[in-house]
């Protein structure tokens, strides 16, 4: 990566804002923290700068409030996770910025920890305001963007900010830009994508970019109807992008020109409704019944992607390979992550829900690496520069 990071700037005494992503998701009733990888992430940046007696104020985001106050997206239960495994008390303040926040910093000693609170609560911060950008440089003297699954935002604590400061990048961000460059640039071969999740079109950009650079593409999940439709088959009732019907064919003519090996499923599993109290069935894909839905790969499907990917040494997977908020219809994402867990190859899991999949079924520490960036990750595969990236400076030389 071309870029400084906190390695080389002095951050004794100073204040450091460093943005972080800690969208984490939260159970629908309770708002409990269901999976605080996001927040384990950032402890690297945020002990590194502690332990050299910075004075630091943590930023994030949490879901989408659309600039105004949503009192169960407020940060307070981030604060309190994040104390609980940094061991050391996070204090928390009423605002994002304002003369409350400004003595909450002005406060602050060598070596504490101050956050932010929810800073989409400000419209001007997904506006990319610059008045707001300056406002909130002004609370500290170095700026860290450490939030890689926001880096693909260009809002003011992600792009606005760095004009202000100097900004350098945090130990998340270096990392899983090292991993993903490297993935690119130099993976060891045989080296195969295994590409799911609902669509196609949020998908395709990463695809035809990767394309060039994998030796065999792996399509599963809800995005594998547009891919079968496109090949002729009918496909009942499960969402097809007819839009996206041409890409489909062109990318399967540019992989057959290539002889790049395009894996399809061969069966599915189909289900009359999307509910875990459905009729379903396990069918080959010429039978899908007209009525119903693809909800997974089946057992056969299940059988040709693991004999494939076991013979490879790397392996990068983004996107579910079903339904797999249904038990019932989780078991292809499952047995995907349970054989990519036991391969000896270099497995790289691109962040959102296949992340949060490997992470539920335990299984995260034996991959080689676990993104957190799920929109993030599939732009820098797409080939497109991230603006909270590109926003901090440059190593000279
Ligand atoms: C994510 O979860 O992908 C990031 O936190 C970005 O969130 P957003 O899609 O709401 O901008």
């Amino acid at each position: 990566m071309n870029k400084l990071t906190i390695r080389d700037v002095d951050v004794a005494g100073k204040r450091v804002l460093v943005r972080a992503d800690f969208n984490v998701p939260l159970s629908g009733t309770n708002g409990v923290i269901t999976d605080d990888s996001r927040i384990q992430a950032t402890l690297p940046t945020i002990k590194y700068l502690t332990e050299r007696g910075a004075r630091v104020i943590l930023c994030s985001h949490l879901g989408r409030p659309k600039g105004k106050v949503v009192e169960k997206l407020r940060l307070t239960t981030i604060a309190q996770r994040l104390s609980q495994i940094l061991g050391q008390k996070v204090i928390v303040a009423n605002d994002g910025i304002g003369p409350e926040v400004d003595k909450a910093v002005a406060a602050l000693k060598p070596g504490d920890v101050l956050l932010l609170e929810n800073i989409r609560f400000h419209p001007q911060e997904e506006a990319n305001d610059t008045g707001f950008a300056q406002t909130l440089a002004r609370l500290a003297d170095i700026y860290v963007n450490d939030a890689f699954g926001a880096c693909h935002r260009s809002h003011a604590s992600i792009v606005g900010i760095a004009r202000y400061l100097p900004a350098v990048a945090g130990l998340l961000v270096e990392k899983e830009i090292e991993v993903l460059e490297g993935l690119l640039a130099n993976p060891s071969r045989p080296f195969a994508e295994l590409a799911g999740g609902a669509k196609v079109s949020d998908k395709i950009k990463a695809l035809e970019n990767t394309m060039d650079k994998v030796d065999c593409l792996l399509i599963g999940g809800g995005m594998a109807a547009t891919f079968l439709k496109a090949k002729g088959y009918e496909v009942g009732l499960s969402l097809v992008e007819n839009d996206k019907l041409d890409l489909a064919t062109k990318l399967m003519q540019r992989a057959a020109e290539r002889k790049l090996p395009l894996i399809l499923p061969v069966d599915v599993v189909a289900a009359a409704e999307l509910s875990a109290e459905t009729e379903y069935n396990v069918v080959a894909v010429e039978k899908i019944p007209p009525q119903w839905r693809i909800v997974d790969i089946g057992p056969k499907t299940i059988d040709s992607f693991s004999e494939e990917l076991r013979r490879c040494q790397t392996i990068f997977w983004n996107g579910p390979m079903g339904v797999c908020e249904i038990a019932q219809f989780a078991r292809g994402t499952q047995a995907m992550a349970k054989l990519l867990a036991g391969l000896e190859a270099t497995t790289i899991i691109g962040g959102g829900s296949t992340a949060e999949v490997v992470t539920e079924l335990k299984l995260a520490d034996k991959m080689t690496f676990v993104s957190t960036g799920g929109g993030a990750s599939i732009r820098f595969l797409s080939g497109e520069k991230l603006p909270g990236v590109e926003a901090l400076l440059n190593r000279e030389g």
